[in-house]
């Protein structure tokens, strides 16, 4: 049977400037939502993208000295960068620039100018170039705009304009007729009573005054307005209008398309009776959020005041802020960022309720069992609230995420979760393990644990990229083992693996001093790096580019003499041949090697370093080595096969 499909997207960026965790909610959202339907046997397209026209963008690359193509470049390189570090699993990045883009955005232009649909007119009114909208004198607060509260200017232009208001009707019966059009209902309400109800006027849909943007094929004096170029995006992005549309014939309508609530109304109003004019069919659904707000504002680039997604992965982990923004974000209504919040999360959910979880059941299989999960031997009353609750979860969560309820599904995992914790405390096998007429239970007891980690972490690869796959290695899982197919009921299947504890899942922060290091607004990532505790650096990954890694130069050199420096018991002094170049280099290596164990290897050495003098012998460069701190060894790194000395490492 052919696969179900499922396209669900995020809104495009604007191309302005950074992003802030506000902006990431609603792309982690739909991300969690992706891999989700992926899991659950889905054919699924995920659509995310940068919105890069407009006067805004053209004044801040202005600003920059930067032309705005080069500005735009640069900012879809950090937006690509902060998804890959956010673990964000889309198929398509559509760009606005892009070649096919433009030409659907002209096509679009051309096809409605000819239908009638698209008209010259003239446009006097209040313009905020910030939301890159027309405001009436009467929609305005305090005399600024209602959106971001700056000030509007006043603009006089010919212009085309779009003949929503023909679609009144059509629109008001669409909504009737499809109740969950814009969810969630609340929205949809003030939409429709606000703004589709009162009346629709016609949009002026081009501009004259800056040339940043797709140029009109009829009038090359105007450039399209922002909204209409940017919604295109959906069906652009699947290839529509192309020779190559088969993801548009296979995907769209859209399921979902995940927008913020400020910008509802463009989806609720142009979009529909933009396709309508197209004769294309509307998208099932507009899911609007809430913002993430701090100290009462919305996170905002624009306003400043926004936290640096990246300083929370630095610091966290991928995993702990996409269980955060999954749990606490504002799926629906406005939700505050808390510091004290997020480090409780982490601490109460992912290293108590998790952390522990895991770790006790592996300790538990290591100690009693030889590290072998047991085969359940009985199955009393003490099993079957666990049992039930397993059995009941998959459906559950199919049902929650089929509304995008991403938080109330995290919540039943984790109530699974302290379920099983809770079953640990009433069964003891701590005492169980010291009666042998006890070990079936006991048996029992730990086949249940591992039973339940497997399918709540099955789950949980939905919504967190790293550590269920962690949770799988140490059970000794194999992939056919977490498929949403083999969690469809609890099974007894699973028992035979030889389980790995290792390390914790998620070191335990302290309260107060993260909470102190996060009140600090606009903590930059750099400073966060540094203060990362050992064994915090081991759970993450700092990303460094190709460029980074060009900068050190690392060539092969042959020790041809090794000596002990006089009164440092630490250092050898060695004479190093690289390609013609002898250099000396000191290191402190004397504790592990003697001199004429080395003698003779070809070892890696970090060439570009400036020399530096120890004591008062001039060292040029450095030896790479492996080092076990906790078992207090150390290795010269050297090379597999014969090679020239002044080889390149690459
Ligand atoms: O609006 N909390 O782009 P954008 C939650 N280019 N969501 C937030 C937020 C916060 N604090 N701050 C911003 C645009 N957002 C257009 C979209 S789509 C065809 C064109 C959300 O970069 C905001 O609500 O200004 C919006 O949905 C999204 O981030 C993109 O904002
Ligand atoms: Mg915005």
């Amino acid at each position: 049977m052919d696969k179900k499909h499922y396209y669900i997207t995020t809104p495009i960026y604007y191309a302005s400037g950074k992003l802030t965790v506000g902006h990431c909610f609603s792309t982690v959202l739909a991300d969690i939502c992706a891999r989700f339907y992926r899991l659950n046997g889905y054919d699924v397209f995920y659509a995310t993208g940068s919105d890069e026209h407009g006067l805004k963008i053209a004044k801040v690359a202005a600003e920059h000295n930067m032309t705005p193509q080069a500005f735009v470049d640069k900012t879809v390189d950090e937006f690509k960068y902060i998804w890959k570090r956010l673990g964000i699993s889309y198929d398509k990045f559509i760009r606005t620039t892009d070649e096919h883009h433009v030409k659907l955005v002209q096509d679009v232009y051309d096809k409605l100018y000819k239908s009638g649909d698209i008209y010259l007119g003239y446009y006097e009114g209040l313009y905020c170039v910030p939301c890159e909208t027309f405001f009436t004198e009467s929609q305005l607060v305090n005399g600024n705009c209602p959106d971001c509260g700056r000030p509007v200017e006043k603009t006089k232009e010919e212009c085309y304009f779009l003949r929503l208001s023909k679609y009144q009707k059509f629109l008001e019966e669409y909504f009737e007729k499809h109740p969950k059009f814009l969810v969630p209902e609340s929205r949809k309400n003030e939409i429709y009573n606000n703004f589709i109800k009162p009346g629709i006027t016609d949009l002026c849909v081009s501009r004259t005054t800056f040339d940043w943007g797709v140029r009109l094929p009829f009038n090359d004096k105007h450039v399209a307005y922002v909204w209409i170029d940017a919604l295109l995006n959906y069906i652009s992005v699947l290839g529509y209008g192309t020779n190559n549309d088969a993801d548009y014939k296979k995907f769209w309508p859209a399921d979902v398309h995940v927008v913020g609530r400020d910008i509802s109304r463009f989806h609720c109003i142009i979009w529909p009776i933009l396709l309508k004019m197209l004769d294309l069919p509307l998208p099932k659904q507009i899911h609007s959020t809430g913002f993430i707000t701090l100290k009462g504002d919305r996170i905002s680039k624009s306003k400043s005041n926004g936290f640096n997604p990246l300083t929370l992965v630095d610091r966290y982990g991928t995993d702990a802020l996409r269980y955060y923004l999954a749990k606490e974000g504002p799926i629906f209504n406005d939700s505050p960022y808390m510091a004290d919040q997020f480090i409780n999360t982490i601490n109460s959910d992912l290293c108590n309720d998790l952390g522990n979880l895991v770790s006790r059941t592996l300790a538990m299989i290591t100690q009693y069992n030889s590290r072998v999960i047991p085969e359940a031997k009985v199955k009393s009353a003490d099993e079957k609230t666990l049992v039930d609750a397993c059995n009941d979860l998959l459906a559950t969560c199919q049902k929650l995420m089929s509304e995008q309820k991403v938080n109330d599904t995290i919540n039943a995992i984790f109530s699974v979760v302290r379920m099983a914790n809770k079953y640990i405390d009433i069964t003891e096998p701590w005492k169980l393990a010291k009666d042998p007429s006890a070990k079936d239970k006991l048996d029992t007891v730990l086949y249940h644990l591992s039973e339940t980690i497997r399918v709540c972490s099955t789950l949980l690869q939905a919504f967190m990229v790293e550590i269920p796959e962690k949770i799988f290695t140490k059970f000794g899982y194999t992939a056919d083992e977490y498929t949403f197919d083999s969690i469809k009921e609890f099974s007894y299947n699973h028992h035979g693996h030889t389980v790995d504890k290792g390390d914790n899942l998620f070191p335990r922060l302290d309260v107060k001093k993260e909470i102190e290091f996060l009140d600090t607004p606009n903590t930059p990532a750099e400073p966060a790096k540094n203060e990362i505790k050992a064994e915090d650096k081991a759970n993450t990954i700092n990303y460094i580019t190709i460029d980074d890694l060009d900068k050190v130069k690392l060539v092969t050199g042959k020790i041809v003499n090794s000596e002990k420096v006089e009164g440092a018991d630490k250092l050898l002094k060695n004479t190093v041949e690289i390609g013609s170049e002898t250099r000396t280099i000191v290191s402190g290596i004397a504790k592990y090697y003697k001199p004429e164990e080395i003698i003779g290897k070809t070892v890696i050495v970090v060439s570009n370093l400036p020399p530096r003098k120890l004591r008062g012998i001039e060292s040029n460069g450095m030896l790479l080595c492996a080092v076990d701190e906790k078992n207090d060894k150390l290795s010269l790194l050297t090379v597999d096969l014969p090679i020239g000395c002044g080889s390149e490492v690459c």
